[in-house]
C-alpha cells in the first residue's frame, strides 16, 4: 500500500477532495493512505510561525527552513529515509502522464505545498527532490497541485479502477485522445448516434475509434502525434484523414 504524507499550511482544503469517488474508494480499501499535516505544528514558537520577510528586501513573505526539515525528518523517521520529497512549486517540472506512473510505482511520497512568495531555498536544495509544476499558471499555493498529482498517480495504482476503466487505455498512456463517446437516447434534439455504434459489428466499431481518435488527436495535439510509436494501420488512419482534411461536424 502506497503512502502518501503531504505538508501543508492549509489541511483542511484536502477534506473534500479525498473524501468522494474514487480516491475515497482507494483509501477504504486501504490501497493507498494519505495523511495531511500543519506545517504549523512543526513550529516551537508561541505564535507558530511559518514565514518570515526575506532577506535583501522585496515584497511578499517566504517559508522558514525550519519546521519543514523538521516535519520531513519527522516523517522519514517513521517511513524511512528514501521517500521522494516533492515541492509543488510553478517553478517545478511539469506533471505528465509519464511523470504520473513513475511516482506511482513509490512505496512512499513526500509532497510539500509551497506557499506565497516561495519557501527558503535551503528547503530546495537540501531537503527537496524533486521540484513538480501542473501547468504554466500560478495558483495561490501548491494545495490544488498536490491534490492534482495525489489524483492523478493514485488511479494509476493496482486495483484501484475497475478493468473497465483500466489505465492502460487512458488517452495519454496510448498517445492519443480519447474517440467520442455517445449514450442513450439514440436521437437526441435531432442529433443522431452515428450509425456505425448501433450496428453491434465489433470489428467496424474498433476501427471507427481508432480513426475518430486519430483525427482528434491531429486537431487539437498534432504533438502527441509525433511522439506516439505508430502500427502500420494507424498510419494509414493517419494518412487517410489527412487526405480527407478536417471535416468539421461540431
Ligand atoms: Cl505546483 N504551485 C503553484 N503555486 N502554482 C502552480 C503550480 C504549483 N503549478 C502550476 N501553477
Amino acid at each position: 500500500v502506497m503512502r502518501i504524507d503531504i505538508l501543508s499550511l492549509f489541511p483542511k482544503m484536502f477534506d473534500s477532495p479525498f473524501s468522494e469517488s474514487i480516491i475515497k474508494r482507494a483509501i477504504d480499501r486501504e490501497l493507498v493512505s494519505i495523511f495531511i499535516h500543519n506545517i504549523r505544528d512543526y513550529t516551537h514558537d508561541k505564535h507558530h510561525t511559518v514565514d518570515d520577510y526575506p532577506y535583501g528586501g522585496g515584497s511578499g513573505m517566504v517559508l522558514k527552513p525550519a519546521p519543514l526539515f523538521e516535519a520531513v525528518e519527522s516523517l522519514k523517521e517513521e517511513i524511512g529515509d528514501a521517500a521522494p520529497v516533492i515541492l509543488l512549486t510553478p517553478q517545478g517540472r511539469l506533471l505528465c502522464h509519464k511523470m504520473a506512473q513513475e511516482l506511482s510505482t513509490q512505496p512512499n511520497l513526500i509532497l510539500i505545498c509551497g506557499h506565497y512568495e516561495g519557501v527558503d531555498e535551503r528547503v530546495r536544495k537540501h531537503l527537496v527532490t524533486d521540484e513538480v509544476s501542473i501547468g504554466e499558471y500560478v495558483l495561490t499555493g501548491g494545495e490544488l497541485a498536490a491534490m492534482v498529482v495525489v489524483d492523478a498517480v493514485v488511479r494509476l495504482l493496482p486495483g484501484v479502477l475497475s478493468s473497465e476503466q483500466a489505465s492502460q487505455e487512458d488517452s495519454y498512456a496510448q498517445g492519443f485522445l480519447e474517440y467520442p463517446q455517445y449514450t442513450r437516447p439514440q436521437v437526441y434534439r435531432g442529433w443522431k448516434v452515428p450509425s456505425i455504434l448501433l450496428s453491434g459489428n465489433h470489428q467496424e466499431i474498433a476501427r471507427w475509434r481508432r480513426e475518430q481518435a486519430i483525427q482528434r488527436t491531429l486537431e487539437r495535439r498534432p504533438d502527441l502525434l509525433g511522439k506516439a510509436v505508430l502500427s502500420e494501420e494507424e498510419r494509414r488512419v493517419i494518412e487517410k484523414v489527412r487526405q480527407k482534411g478536417t471535416e468539421h461536424e461540431h
